[in-house]
């Protein structure tokens, strides 16, 4: 009885104290709600934790102060909010706050993903993307490999119809994406089948949902050691196997290399080649991780994109009539579209944006830090706080789109708003220095998929279900994937 009256005093003078502090700041913090003793304000995330912060920030407002376990975290909830941070002060937020899991084979101390803005290995890094791999001239010079992994998911396609077989849509184009991704980069598929025991395949995927699980460590830093949840543990043994998997892949390479039995054709012999001659910028162990980041960064952010427009479409069949309506006049009903048909194809480009505007992959973008003390609408953001801009918030924000729970493509017929970082209303991509260096390719790449999925076939939803009913729940993860996987059976036009 003792020990519980002295624990229960104890409580009530943290909660004095707390208080007490907090009242101090509250002229500096931006406001939030209240933090427990320990863990803050982490009982509040839920399991769709950009669905529960976009509802505290409506009581709260755009800039949101919060204590998750011992990282103060600030969530950013308005695109004007957002262009001050990734525009204004994109300096002082370029950094990431990295996660335990990607602490794995010491990860985060050469991704492009994770590096701090300051680091010469992170410019060095997207100066080489956005020469040798993102450039307008690269992408037009590999549009043929893009071209034949569409063609191969329009064929796989058309095997299920001729047995009247469902898609697993989400599967299928995660297949696509990676195979494009490791053709571009080696040549090669890295995903052979579409079992999912494939080891390149899965191993993806697992280190996906490792990084996308919440982490205790994350939140409590001193539990580093211990790893309670195993997480980072599972993480080295996938990292430490895939990157087992390009390094052979990168010493076959160089090997045919040697015999000069390779013409330079494909990424990794561009990264080869800079190698080679200015080691200083890159050597294998980077080109390693370099590719494991393109794998990991542009996969299932393309796949998932792709299942959540062919969802929207399904539930809303008169905009997936007028689409094909625009397709068959456009390009000829049945035809593969070309990456420079998507210019004259504007619907198209308009159910592409609704898509990124209501399914942004990345919801909180990755997670910003702020590398000092920043004053931003009048509230101080604490050095090294966690930064969440909460795209997905700001995407369904009412007082910036009409009707924002409707899939409506045609809000975009008279729009001049866009995808590329500067529109702050829709940034699915982010903005400022980090901005997804993948941009130019996943902006050609999508709409050719989708496109070519919608002239080929008209699509029917497995087990009868009518398109009024398709469940659109989402599953919350490193990036927000269909809860329940999209399942269409494809009737050829
Ligand atoms: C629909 C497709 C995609 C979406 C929605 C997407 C979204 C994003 C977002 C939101 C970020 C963080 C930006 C920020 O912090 O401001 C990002 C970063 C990144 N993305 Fe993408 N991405 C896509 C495709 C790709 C592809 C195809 C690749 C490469 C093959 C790629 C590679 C990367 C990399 C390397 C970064 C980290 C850049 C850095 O931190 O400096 N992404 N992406």
């Amino acid at each position: 009885m003792d020990y519980v009256n002295i624990l229960l005093g104890l409580l009530f003078v943290w909660i004095v104290v707390r208080g007490l502090m907090s009242l101090g700041r509250s002229k500096r913090l931006a406001p939030g709600p209240f933090p427990l003793p320990i863990i803050g304000n982490i009982h509040l995330l839920g399991d769709k934790p950009h669905v529960s912060l976009t509802q505290l920030a409506k009581k709260h407002g755009p800039i949101m102060n919060m204590k998750l376990g011992q990282i103060n975290t600030v969530v950013i909830s308005s695109s004007v909010l957002a262009r001050e941070v990734m525009q204004k002060r994109d300096l002082s937020f370029s950094s990431r706050c990295v996660p335990d899991a990607l602490h794995a084979c010491n990860h985060h101390d050469f991704s492009v993903v994770w590096l701090p803005v300051n680091s010469s290995r992170w410019r060095t890094l997207r100066k080489i993307m956005n020469s040798h791999i993102f450039s307008g001239s690269k992408l037009d010079a590999n549009e043929h490999v893009r071209t034949k992994k569409i063609q191969e998911l329009i064929d796989y396609c058309h095997n299920s119809s001729k047995v009247g077989e469902a898609v697993n849509i989400g599967r299928a184009t995660f297949r696509t994406s990676l195979n494009l991704l490791s053709n571009t980069i080696f040549s090669i598929d890295l995903s052979l089948t579409d079992q999912f025991s494939d080891s390149a395949k899965e191993l993806i995927w697992n280190i996906m949902v490792e990084v996308g699980k919440p982490n205790l460590v994350d939140y409590f830093p001193f539990l580093k050691m211990i790893d309670p949840q195993g997480i980072r543990r599972r993480a080295t043994d996938y990292f430490t196997k895939i990157l087992d998997l390009m390094s052979g892949l990168i010493d076959e390479r160089l090997k045919e290399r040697k015999l000069g039995k390779h013409a330079d054709v494909d990424v990794l012999d561009a990264l080869l080649n800079i190698s080679q001659d200015s080691p200083e910028e890159i050597d294998k162990n980077q080109i390693e991780q370099l590719c494991l980041d393109l794998f990991v960064a542009g996969t299932d952010t393309t796949s998932n994109t792709l299942e959540w427009a062919m969802a929207e479409l399904l539930k809303n069949p008169h905009t997936l009539k007028k689409a094909q309506q625009e397709l068959a006049q456009v390009i000829g009903r049945g035809k593969l579209i070309k990456e420079v048909d998507v210019a004259q194809l504007p619907y198209l480009r308009c159910i592409m944006k609704e898509t990124f505007r209501i399914h942004p992959q990345a919801p909180f973008l990755i997670p910003r830090k702020a590398e000092e003390d920043v004053e931003l609408y009048g509230y101080i953001v604490p050095k090294d706080s966690q930064v969440l801009v909460n795209v997905w918030a700001i995407g369904r924000d009412p007082s910036l789109w009409e009707d924002p729970l409707d899939f409506k493509p045609e809000r975009f017929w008279e729009s001049e708003i866009d995808v590329r970082g500067q529109d702050f209303e829709l940034i699915p991509f982010g903005a400022g220095r980090r901005i997804c260096p993948g941009l130019p390719l996943a902006i050609r790449m999508v709409p050719v998929a989708l496109g070519s999925l919608l002239n080929t076939f008209n699509w029917k939803l497995h087990g009868g279900i009518a398109p009024k009913d398709l469940d659109m729940e989402e599953k919350f993860g490193i990036t927000v994937a269909k809860a329940q996987p999209l399942l269409a059976i494809p009737i050829p036009l």
